[in-house]
């Protein structure tokens, strides 16, 4: 505790946590207020979105459905759910789905609420204070979006990524049912288990951590390191798959306090201009921006280094560093995510525009030891391979 210094827990919605919690979505609807259903057609597939439907024709809750949702969603679709939102007349939004569901549930609600574009808002322009209710259920476990207070979206045109921020924007009610997962795909797990791992971590290191955002981290970096590879292999498994969803959530609640790092700011610059999955982007610098971090709290590393498994008796703090930063690697590997971007096939070439962006990214504020840009771009360039 660093008795010399104010700072400020925000707690979360209401979280619905459980085999089985997706039942209790029915009685968050008894006034007939009609909610937007907002997710993508992987989790209509898989029959997720079924279950929602068939509880809500048992209570007889009206809905209605936008179901085109992509991975970093654009403003584009946005706009669209937004204008659809408005036609049907709903009155609350309902994230179903991974990251870029809830991130777009957030930003429809921003968008029907007030004039302004995502792009301002995401300039920081202050968002009405008058959102509809969002509820969030998530079906992955990775992006902590059912407890964040941020909601991203691409802008293509411009080759960015728009962060929304405001307390607002933290979902009404959360629902965590494990049972959601268990038909996640490999990759897909593997994928956003990382992104779990480095919020985690990012927040943990960020220079915004107090005592209580340190205990939140570390308990999910334990979680998510001893249950991750069992989950991506079985999902079925109702144990790890809950464990991975309340670490992922834990991680959530950390950077949702603490705030992030490097590793986003990359990764967020990356994804920008390539195709590749956030988990994934977040997956490719995390043990470089690990090693960077390393000398501005060489102390805070002996902690990490235990909660990721390190016996960390008798190591010195760097080597402790450097065992963490092994754990990690070790850990991606037996996932069997990529480490370069030529093991993608992917001709990586940095453009000026990716530094600047991550230099100047909000999301990297809390990083521990301030990048240069000739330091951003080794960072990048370490994983051209
Ligand atoms: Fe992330």
């Amino acid at each position: 505790m660093d008795p010399g210094r104010v700072y400020q827990v925000w707690n979360p919605g209401r979280l619905i946590f459980g085999p089985g919690a997706l039942g209790e979505i029915r009685k968050e609807f008894p006034s007939g207020d009609k909610p937007l259903i907002v997710t993508d057609e992987g989790v209509v597939r898989a029959g997720i979105l079924d279950k929602v439907t068939d509880l809500f024709a048992r209570a007889e809750v009206r809905y209605d459905i936008f179901n085109r949702v992509v991975a970093d969603t654009p403003i584009e679709t946005v706009e669209e759910a937004a204008s659809f939102y408005r036609e049907r007349g709903c009155a609350s939004i309902i994230g179903l789905g991974g990251g870029s569901s809830i991130d777009t549930a957030k930003a429809i609600a921003v968008r029907v609420s007030g004039d302004g574009t995502l792009r301002e808002y995401g300039s920081g322009r202050p968002i009405p204070d008058c959102l509809p209710p969002i509820y969030a259920v998530p079906t992955t476990a990775g992006t902590g979006s059912e407890v964040s207070a941020v909601a991203v979206v691409s802008d293509h045109e411009g080759k960015m990524k728009v962060g929304i921020r405001s307390p607002l924007l933290v979902p009404k009610v959360a629902l965590l049912d494990p049972l959601l997962l268990s038909t996640i795909p490999f990759r897909t797990a593997a994928e956003t288990g990382a992104d779990a791992l480095s919020h985690a971590i990012e927040a943990y290191l960020s220079i915004n951590s107090n005592v209580i955002t340190d205990g939140m981290a570390l308990s999910a970096m334990k979680m998510i390191t001893s249950n991750l590879e069992k989950f991506a292999a079985n999902p079925e498994e109702t144990e790890a798959a809950g464990r991975m969803l309340l670490g992922s959530c834990l991680a959530g609640l950390a950077f949702a306090n603490a705030g992030l790092g490097l590793v986003h700011g990359l990764a967020h610059s990356v994804g920008a201009y390539y195709h590749v999955s956030h988990g994934l982007s977040c997956a490719l610098y995390l043990c470089a921006v690990m090693e960077f971090n390393v000398p501005a709290c060489p102390e805070k590393f002996v902690p990490l280094a235990e909660a990721l498994g390190v016996d960390v008796r008798g190591l010195s703090s760097e080597r402790a560093a450097s065992r963490a930063v092994d754990a990690v690697r070790g850990l991606f590997s037996r996932l069997a995510i990529p480490k370069t971007f030529s093991e993608m096939g992917i001709e990586f070439r940095l453009d000026p525009k990716m530094v600047d962006d991550a230099y100047t990214a909000p999301v990297a504020k809390g990083n521990p030891r301030q990048a240069q840009p000739e330091q951003i771009a080794a960072l990048f360039l370490s994983v051209q391979g």
